[in-house]
């Protein structure tokens, strides 16, 4: 090839070059000239109306943001529902990689309201430093009562909710740390079953998975259930904090065949439960309901709520005495205004329910008041993530805590904020399979499982902190809330420094009159 015909293929390529650049050109200003066109002559949207093309931007951003600020924008301690550092730590710690931090804490200390625990000058020494102890569910009462040492264990989330991919990796790590794992109200699952770990069968106010053709308790059903000896408990679920009074949501789009088979409804239909139980209208329905449930099935009975209108409790207190104290719940699971779901609506999610913080020592003490601490046995949830607040939990008088946000960060959830759609990023939530492809089970499960037993060794660092040998011994003296006000400028406030001891005072006057 001479000189002349390489000059003249280059010639031709820019030529073409040329042509292609305009012809793209060409469609991208005609492209923007139809975009102007129909921003400017809808009448939908204000923003692209005033701002024809360049006003779509806004969109695109607002959509982007949901995923981006966390990285670019967000300070360590400053998101919603969860910051970075609460993140972080459950990440490091399901990955057994290194949970110490350096320089200094990120968490300011004089934060009104928040709590901080109470060193002893004599911590627990490593050799003094004992298990979590057993705690038994149901003594006395059920035929099987349930005894476990647990400190964290997985909050019921649907099979409907999460993936089976997610189901998967939940049950087997939770086997693996020793924990149980609440199947939320979905029903059971086969991959409930597979992982092997103990379950907690949630009963809600659509009682899938136990339900006749009416939609009402069907007694064989539960019968068949509590077959499984891995089922150790039931629990009836009243309410959860993100929607009280408001039943499980599953859109259509996440109800598939084998969804829908479970809980016996119509494929792709929208899954909605009522928003309380028909045939639990009084405090005696609930208890009538609780000895029904664990006559039929042997095992301790509960019921999950999140605290609202307190006469509840001291009706049911009462009602308990009345009747016995056989005819208490054997636990009372706690649940947080600020919990999470798999979709709620924002009134609700925003606006009622106590949150755990107030909740749960306003239970505590009237379990006291009523004689009925012993017997009924506490759960906490709630944003109980990492191990300080677990330990607050727990000193406050909880005997187990349950978390689902904690464990769905342990799968690698991101906070994408998507989980009532069927597109979460990270496979959790979805029934996409493309996207469950990143989750995989025997991967994620052991994260599971790291994740749970870390909480458990952080929260015994805080006891033996305060000279406590286990987490159960940790007790409210061992904590104080940190209270700012006009008068200590911020600071913490400091209870005022005590008269002295009146048999000190004049022992001190003599010594000085010598
Ligand atoms: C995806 C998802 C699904 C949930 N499904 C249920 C459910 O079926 N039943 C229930 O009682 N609570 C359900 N919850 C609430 C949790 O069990 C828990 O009470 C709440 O999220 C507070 O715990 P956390 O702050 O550790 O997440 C769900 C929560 C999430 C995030």
């Amino acid at each position: 090839m001479d000189v002349s015909e390489v000059h003249r293929i280059a010639v031709t390529i820019i030529e073409y070059g040329v042509l292609l650049f305009s012809f793209l050109l060409g469609i991208g200003v005609l492209a923007l000239f139809v975009m102007y066109l129909v921003d400017k002559t809808q009448t939908t949207h204000t923003i692209r109306r005033n701002y024809p093309v360049v006003g779509r931007f806004r969109y695109l951003f607002e959509h982007l943001g949901e995923f981006f600020r966390q990285y670019f924008f967000a300070m360590d301690r400053e998101e919603l529902p969860f910051n970075r550092a609460e993140r972080s730590w459950v990440y490091r710690a399901a990955k057994q990689v290194d949970t110490t931090v350096a320089f200094g804490s990120t968490r300011p200390l004089d934060h009104e309201g928040d709590i901080i625990f109470l060193n002893s000058p004599f911590p627990t020494l490593d050799e003094d430093a004992v298990e979590p102890k057993p705690v038994t569910i149901g003594e006395g009462s059920a035929r099987r009562p349930y005894t476990t040492s647990s400190i964290l264990n997985v909050s019921g989330m649907s099979y409907g909710a999460i993936s089976r991919p997610a189901v998967l990796a939940l049950s087997s790590g939770a086997r693996e740390a020793g924990i149980w794992m609440n199947t939320g109200e979905g029903g059971l699952s086969p991959y409930h079953l597979e992982g092997g770990c103990d379950i907690v069968f949630q009963i809600g106010t659509a009682k899938y998975g136990v339900r006749d053709e009416q939609g009402k308790l069907d007694d064989e059903k539960l019968k068949a259930i509590a077959a499984h000896e891995q089922v150790r408990m039931f629990e009836i679920k009243m309410s959860q904090g993100a929607k009280p009074g408001k039943g499980g949501i599953l859109p259509g789009e996440k109800v598939t065949e084998e969804i829908a088979g479970i809980r016996h409804i119509g494929i792709g239909e929208d899954s909605i439960s009522p928003n309380g139980h028909v045939d639990i209208r009084s405090v005696g329905d609930l208890l009538d309901m609780i000895a029904r449930v664990r006559e039929v099935t042997g095992k301790p009975v509960g019921f999950k709520t999140v605290v609202g209108q307190l006469s509840f409790f001291e009706d049911l207190f009462e009602e308990i005495h009345s009747r016995g104290l056989a005819s208490a719940p054997d636990f009372i699971t706690i649940d947080s205004a600020d919990g999470g779901t798999g979709a709620a609506p924002q009134a609700l999610i925003d606006y009622v329910g106590m949150p755990l913080r107030e909740s749960l020592p306003i239970v505590i003490d009237l379990l006291h008041e009523y004689g009925l601490r012993e017997r009924i046995k506490v759960i906490a949830s709630g944003k109980l993530i990492n191990p300080g607040k677990v330990a607050w939990a727990l000193g406050v008088g909880a005997d187990f805590c349950v978390s689902a946000r904690g464990f769905m960060f342990a799968l690698g959830c991101i906070q994408a904020l998507q989980c009532n759609k069927n597109t979460c990023p990270t496979g959790i939530t979805t029934h996409n399979k493309e996207l469950q492809k990143g989750l995989v089970p025997a991967e994620k499960s052991k994260r599971v499982a790291a994740y749970a037993a870390r909480v458990a060794y952080g929260v015994g660092i805080i006891a033996h902190s305060c000279g406590v040998a286990e987490p159960r011994g940790l007790q409210r003296q061992h904590m104080r809330v940190i209270e700012s006000s006009e008068k200590s400028h911020g600071m913490l406030e400091l209870d005022p420094i005590p008269e002295l001891r009146p048999e000190l005072a004049d022992k001190l006057r003599n010594a000085a009159g010598q």
